[in-house]
């Protein structure tokens, strides 16, 4: 089979080869790979600074959806022609994280969906959602279960504490218009939630209000966007953040989020230019909760939403013989939601 794989970092540096088809073992569940998506973190990966130690070669890209073609002789939960994503962590299928649950991430710990055929446990997997295609479906395994949990985390009961979820009277905010911020959108939307938005392109910014924002502001020409929120919000500050930044956006999140509201933290698209304004934290009471992707429960409980919303994701496709080109794309920040790759062969 062919797949794009890593022997050294850099965009660049990926190869088209091949490698012998893999033979699902026991447990097993073949897969013919039908599209991929691209996140920020199989950009660092490829890169070599989500992992500078990452034994290589290595298969990229941790979300993929494809067909069942062939099943060990001990899968009781799925046949052939099942349509099937990988979950992100293959080991984290419910409950509270552990260190042994969030080993096994695609496209990191183990080779990735990057390739024409993959064998992954039947543990790994859930069933796409009906009125998706396989392009649609490939966005969600790593983006939209992120974005899936941050709302989880932060509504308009929290005390601070106690973790109500977003729901209809929650003002979230979101930061860009990448992968997990238009999913953010689109679900938090879904909930009846006001959003709010930061963005560097005003373009943007229009595309992502005729998905539902309520409101938007260029970050580039407004540094100071806390300032807008307050605006916005009358004073009061959002409920949640879903913050993708990092050190660069936090202290702002803080002063955009209400007393004893939630930053959901996520990324670490930027770089500091101020320190963390600690005593926010506390007088506020705003709990700062690290989100790490999810299970394959939360990935289900996404499904169930998707499927009885008929949400359709927000993606560009390209052909898989373009990885590079695409990788660059996402390193620019250009691209709208979700990058995907259809795999052909
Ligand atoms: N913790 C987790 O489980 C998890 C899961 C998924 C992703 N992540 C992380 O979350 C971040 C976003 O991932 P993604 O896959 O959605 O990336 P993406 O699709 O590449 O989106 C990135 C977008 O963020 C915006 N952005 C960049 N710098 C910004 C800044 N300083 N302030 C505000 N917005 C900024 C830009 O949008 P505009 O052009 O509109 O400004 C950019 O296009 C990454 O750091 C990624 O590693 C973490």
């Amino acid at each position: 089979m062919r797949v794009w794989q890593v022997s050294t970092f850099g965009i660049e540096s990926l190869e088209f080869a091949e490698r012998p088809d893999p033979i699902p073992g026991p447990a097993q569940v073949l897969i013919k790979v039908h599209a991929v998506s691209l996140n920020y973190r199989d950009l660092l990966m490829v890169k070599g600074i989500y992992n500078p130690k990452l034994s290589l070669p290595r298969i990229p890209c941790s979300d993929g959806a494809g067909e069942v073609i062939a099943v060990g002789k001990d899968v009781t939960a799925f046949a052939p022609g099942d349509r099937v994503a990988g979950i992100f962590m293959q080991n984290w299928l419910d409950g509270r994280p552990t260190p042994a649950k969030i080993k096994g991430a695609l496209g990191g710990d183990i080779d990735g969906m990057l390739a024409e055929y993959v064998a992954l446990n039947e543990i790994g997997l859930v069933r796409l959602p009906t009125h998706l295609s396989y392009e649609e479906a490939a966005t969600l395994p790593c983006a939209a279960v992120t974005a899936w949990n941050a709302l989880e985390a932060g509504g308009i009961d929290a005390s601070g504490i106690e973790a109500a979820g977003v729901k209809a009277g929650s003002t979230v905010l979101i930061q860009g218009t990448g992968g997990v911020s238009i999913f953010a959108l689109q679900l938090a939307k879904l909930r009846g939630a006001r959003v709010l938005g930061i963005s560097a392109s005003d373009k943007k910014l229009q595309r992502a209000r005729t998905l539902g924002l309520d409101a938007g502001v260029n970050y580039r020409e407004n540094p100071d966007w806390d300032g807008w929120v307050a605006e916005q919000t009358h004073n009061q500050g959002v409920d949640l953040v879903v913050e993708v930044g990092g050190v660069g956006t936090l202290p702002r999140s803080l002063r955009s989020v209400r007393m004893g509201g939630v930053i959901a933290q996520i990324g670490v698209l930027s770089a500091a230019a101020e320190p963390l304004p600690v005593p926010l934290i506390l007088h506020n009471q705003v709990r700062i909760q690290g989100i790490y992707v999810g299970s394959r429960q939360h990935f289900e409980s996404l499904n169930q939403a998707v499927s009885a919303s008929q949400l359709h994701p927000v993606y560009e496709g390209f052909p898989w013989t373009q990885a590079r080109e695409i990788f660059a794309r996402m390193e620019s920040g250009t691209h709208f939601g979700k990058l995907v790759l259809k795999v052909a062969s």
